[in-house]
């Protein structure tokens, strides 16, 4: 058996194009045009890579991107200062700050001085609060992809015994959330987790997203699975994700691929919460 494949890049083109019509009609209807600052500090080759492909998407959905690029050096002071600018601003709606920040910098300090409404990554703790406490909120990107693809594959994800590996505040915990509150029965597992392998095998949908390349094995899955993997680890043979996607497609039900799975959800997502954020103050 073969999994099937769990088509992101086809998704998110989907989500994209039905994201230009809505910025078509606000544009038309109410003369408001969607727009979303993006500011990069220092040089980070991925980081820069990345910003790049988000002002390129959310021009082609018809929304305004401003980049701000920053020296590795400027000051919080300075970093702060353009926050607040962003915040006051219009024509900005939403506000993405890519992290990491150098290491001069707070970085907490510097996403909480995000305006909440504007906070389109959904990082902010007033955001995080809302989302754990069941309140409507700005949901993070990532997390928020895997959960559209996780719903149009299986439906209701209502008592589905679900594992999420890795904690981190961008993507572990706040998909932990997600699938809460979508009524799954949650286990959220990290490096100090006892028994990751038979975890696993209990778990009918499992989300990787640890940052070890191939960590994730075939005979860790229990038959029929779904598998979202996160990953996107650089490695000799190119990008891999964190499951070890071989191995693991003989046996789970569907799989998202790496590349083409998650990836392109999370721009599509990023564009999507612009566009909430755009359409609640107008
Ligand atoms: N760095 C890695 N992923 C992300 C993300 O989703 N948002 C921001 N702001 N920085 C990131």
């Amino acid at each position: 058996m073969s999994a099937d494949l769990i088509d992101g890049k086809a998704f998110a083109a989907a989500l994209r194009g039905r994201i230009a019509t809505a910025v078509a009609a606000m544009k038309a209807d109410h003369s408001v045009t969607p727009g979303l600052a993006v500011v990069l500090v220092g040089e980070d080759p991925a980081s820069s890579v990345y910003v790049r492909s988000k002002g390129k998407a959310t021009v082609e959905v018809g929304m305004e991107s401003f980049e701000h690029r920053l020296p590795p050096e400027t000051s919080q002071d300075d970093l702060l200062a353009l926050v607040a600018r962003l915040n006051g601003d219009a024509k900005v709606n939403g506000i993405l700050v890519q992290l990491p920040l150098p290491k001069h910098m707070d970085e907490a300090a510097v996403i909480n001085a995000i305006a909440p409404e504007k906070d389109v990554d959904g990082f902010t703790v007033l955001n995080a609060g809302r989302l754990a406490t069941g309140q409507k909120a700005m949901v993070p990107c990532t997390p928020l992809g895997c959960l559209m693809l996780l719903r149009d594959r299986l439906g209701s994800l209502a008592g589905k015994d679900a594992l999420v590996i890795g904690r981190s505040n961008i993507v572990g915990k706040p998909m932990a959330q997600l699938l809460l509150a979508d009524s799954a029965t949650v286990t959220v597992a990290h490096s100090r987790t006892e028994d990751l392998p038979d975890l696993c095998r209990r778990a009918d949908i499992v989300v990787a997203a640890v940052g070890r390349a191939r960590f994730v094995q075939g005979d860790w899955i229990k038959p029929g699975a779904t598998v979202i993997d996160v990953g996107i680890n650089r490695t000799e043979d190119g990008l891999v994700g964190d499951v070890d996607f071989e191995s693991v497609r003989q046996v789970a039900g569907a799989i998202t691929p790496v590349p083409g799975g998650v990836g392109p959800m999370t721009i599509a997502c990023l564009l999507a919460n612009t566009l909430t954020a755009t359409a609640r103050v107008n």
